[in-house]
């Protein structure tokens, strides 16, 4: 439709203008042609002229109104005003864990090492050395090797560790495997790189009790190989702690399985997952796992994906596992860097405490601690609401909503099926 708002009034005023005009010609003419006297021809003129004047005051109301419902209806039916042009729509312009998120990831064939302790054969040989070493230990009975066994999925397969004089510790022992992909090491991520970590378990006094890390170098500078070693890979000048948890680090750096049946699936091989496996993995994405546990890493510290690190546990205190495994430290719940499940179903105990032995049992306690699900095979759409008040600088309050509840027993199987994908098959096979 024309827009009739503006020019409405010369419009009008035209046609009164040609409507008078005319109306003066035919009136005279007529007027003329009948032989009218002058006051007849006024007459006919008025009379006419009447007439003209009306239409012209009806056509101009008309057009006026018409343009008034036009611009109403402008407004009722006004179109957003034009958005700036999008940017062009590449995943490139997301930040980065909304970029990686929804699409699932190989473990890459080599981890990551820093710009100042770069990997090389001779620097990895001589690491290996000393992590197998038990001449780092006070008692010389230890090595790292002692709680972190390669055969066995690089951990120690009770709840918690024996040190020397066989002192127990209060932590569970984590696998060193694929430590190299994760950005925070330790249960509660205190160390920033494996560089840093390899310095804690030498003076631990309840693991290789060693009384100083000077105590340490002066082991390694008492044995004549080493000094060899220690030369070709890092050139003149003394043995220091430096050089010694960099050499160890770039071994662990070796110590990584990528080609799981997970990591072949991803890589498009289509058999590499059972249909159970399968299920097992929609359900972890499905159920909120990977919320927490993002791949390839499978922890939320990884190098590959890195997802924010810490989370809480339990979430929802209030269950009989938590009580029955003792989760709380001192009766609360803690931060936890979340741990990685590689190769997670050869690393068990599970837990901080160490205090759950079986896969399935672990999967229970987080689907009910870390995601309120209720164990049930009956499917009911229910719904758990959770009222967290937020007290401090910022009073507020959160809600957590957890709906279609129930984890049924074939689910946690299902889960159980495809963790159990994660695992290598050189260590499977030992
Ligand atoms: C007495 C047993 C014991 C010995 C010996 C030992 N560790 Fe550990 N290791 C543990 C325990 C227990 C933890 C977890 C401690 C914690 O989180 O507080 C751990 C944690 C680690 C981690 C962190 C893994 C992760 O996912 O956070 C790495 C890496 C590691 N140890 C490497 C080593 C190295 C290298 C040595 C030798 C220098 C060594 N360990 C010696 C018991 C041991
Ligand atoms: C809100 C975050 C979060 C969610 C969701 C979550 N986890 Fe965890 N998970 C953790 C944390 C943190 C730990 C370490 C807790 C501890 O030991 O104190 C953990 C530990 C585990 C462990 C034990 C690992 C070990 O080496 O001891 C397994 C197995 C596990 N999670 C599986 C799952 C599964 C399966 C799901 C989904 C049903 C899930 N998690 C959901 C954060 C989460």
């Amino acid at each position: 439709m024309i827009s009739l708002n503006i020019g409405i009034l010369p419009v009008f005023l035209t046609i009164i203008g040609i409507g008078l005009t005319c109306l003066l010609l035919v009136a005279s003419e007529l007027g003329k042609r009948a032989r009218m006297s002058v006051p007849g021809r006024i007459a006919l003129m008025g009379a006419l002229g009447f007439g003209v004047i009306a239409f012209s005051l009806k056509t101009g109301i008309i057009l006026y109104l018409d343009s008034l419902s036009h611009e109403q209806m402008v407004a009722a039916h006004a179109p957003a005003p034009t958005p700036p042009p999008l940017p062009p729509a590449t995943h490139e312009a997301l930040p980065s864990p909304a970029k990686s998120w929804p699409v699932w990831r190989a473990l890459p064939a080599t981890a990551p090492a820093p710009a100042n302790n770069p990997q090389s054969a001779a620097k990895i040989t001589l690491g290996k050395a000393l992590f197998f070493d038990t001449d780092l230990s006070a008692d010389r009975t230890l090595s790292c090797a002692s709680c972190h066994r390669l055969a066995e999925g690089g951990d120690y397969n009770s709840a918690v560790s024996s040190g020397i004089d066989n002192q127990k510790g209060n932590r569970n022992a984590p696998s060193v495997i694929n430590a190299a992909f994760l950005s925070r090491l330790f249960w509660d991520g205190r160390a920033p790189s494996l560089e840093a970590q390899a310095r804690g378990p030498l003076v631990n006094p309840v693991e290789m009790g060693m009384p100083s890390l000077a105590a340490v170098t002066s082991r390694v500078r008492a044995k004549p190989a080493y000094a060899r070693a220690f030369r070709r890979v890092f050139g003149s000048g003394p043995v220091t702690i430096s050089r010694i948890t960099k050499a160890i680090a770039a071994y662990e750096r070796t110590l990584i399985t990528p080609q799981s049946p997970y990591d072949r699936f991803v890589a498009g091989e289509r058999d590499a997952l059972s249909p159970q496996q399968l299920r097992g993995m929609a359900l972890f994405q499905e159920m909120g796992c990977r919320n927490c546990h993002l791949d390839p890493t499978f922890s939320s510290a990884g190098l590959v994906k890195p997802f924010g690190t810490y989370r809480t546990f339990p979430v929802f205190p209030d269950n009989k596992f938590v009580r029955k495994y003792d989760l709380l430290v001192g009766g609360e719940a803690q931060t936890w860097r979340v741990p990685s499940l590689r190769n997670v179903a050869v690393t068990g105990p599970y837990f901080h405490n160490g205090a759950v032995n079986e896969l399935e049992e672990a999967i229970r306690v987080m689907a009910v601690s870390q995601l309120q699900k209720r164990l049930s095979d009956e499917r009911a759409d229910d719904m758990a609401i959770t009222v967290v008040r937020e007290p401090g600088a910022r009073p507020g309050l959160r809600l957590t909503v957890t709906r279609n509840r129930a984890m049924s027993g074939q689910d946690i199987k299902d889960i159980a099926a495809f963790l159990r994908s994660l695992t290598s098959p050189v260590i499977a096979a030992r």
